[in-house]
């Protein structure tokens, strides 16, 4: 029988300042060096913006993964093997706390000069080399940029979707970074790639429903339910069915409405920020590289 959150027709969401905020970039391109493309390290293939490989054309490109506490080490090294092997330059970092950034700026001048060298520039670098940093909604980029800025710190957006306009941050080795605001793309290809990136928080909930989410979660958990942490809802084990799931959550958390019945969407709500806050075990939502289509 179908789940509930199959039956979902895709939102199709893609507010107009996002298309703006694309645009903007492909003007601002030709004022950088290279691009630093910032994806979810539990979405290594998913948070990829098809529109923005498209949009950066030939422009030098640098994968980076944010949130990498929030996957387990063997698996962020599957990625960048795949990564390494397909010669794109990429890196693991966790910006809220502080994993693996110190060396992140070193490692951007090396691969920027490595750049020119191969395009056979012989003339001294006389300015600041530039790069744009740009993803999704809520992968991170401000709380990277706060760790990364040297001088003026930049706003953190509180909720997906939220315009910020695009800046200049000046980082430590004489560079700079042009900051542009998350963006999605028009046309998600299937609604497994918009209920993922609902999960990663780059779609807002309501957009899909908090208890459809957290149905689909209860299916993205089940093949890693040896490394959940169900004991943190008092449960030995996978429930079957997302109401067993939503019970127990809500009878912990006290989350009982009038009559001793759970509040179902308070306990999808708790979930799904333990599962963002990484509360339930390093769970990625895509699979290993070799299991990518
Ligand atoms: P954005 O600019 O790309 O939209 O993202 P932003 O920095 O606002 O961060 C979005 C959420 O992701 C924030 O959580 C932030 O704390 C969290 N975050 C950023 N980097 C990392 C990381 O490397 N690892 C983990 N685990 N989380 C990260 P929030 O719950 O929305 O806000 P808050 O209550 O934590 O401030």
């Amino acid at each position: 029988m179908k789940k509930e959150f199959e039956k979902l027709p895709l939102t199709g969401w893609y507010p107009g300042h996002m298309l703006k905020a694309g645009r903007d970039m492909q003007e601002r391109l030709r004022l950088v060096d290279a691009v630093i493309e910032l994806l979810d390290a539990r979405l290594p293939s998913t948070s990829r913006n098809p529109a923005l490989a498209a949009l950066f054309g030939e422009k030098p490109r640098y994968l980076l993964f944010n949130k990498a506490d929030l996957v387990p080490p063997d698996y962020a090294q599957a990625w960048l093997g795949e990564l390494q092997r397909q010669k794109r330059p990429a890196s693991f970092v966790d910006s809220l706390h502080d994993y693996n950034l110190q060396a992140l700026v070193g490692k951007w001048r090396n691969f920027m000069l490595d750049v020119r060298r191969k395009r056979g520039s012989t003339k001294p670098l006389l300015r600041p080399l530039r790069l744009m940093i740009a993803g999704v909604p809520n992968v991170g980029k401000s709380t990277l940029i706060n760790r990364l800025c040297v001088g003026k710190r930049a706003a953190v957006g509180p909720r997906p979707g939220v315009t910020r306009s695009q800046q200049w941050i000046r980082l430590k080795n004489d560079m700079e970074l042009l900051d542009t605001p998350g963006v999605l793309w028009p046309g998600f290809d299937s609604k497994l790639v918009e209920l993922k990136l609902a999960l990663a928080g780059a779609i807002k909930d309501e957009l899909i429903g908090e208890e459809l989410l957290a149905e689909f979660l209860l299916e993205c958990l089940r093949p890693h339910e040896d490394s959940v942490q169900w004991g943190l809802y008092g449960l030995d084990g996978c429930p079957a069915e997302v109401h067993e799931l939503l019970d127990a959550v809500g009878r912990r958390r006290g989350l009982i409405r009038a009559g001793g019945v759970v509040d179902t969407l308070q306990s999808s709500v708790a979930l799904l920020k333990d599962y963002r806050d990484g509360r339930l075990g390093k769970i990625p939502l895509d699979r290993f590289p070799d299991h990518e289509s």
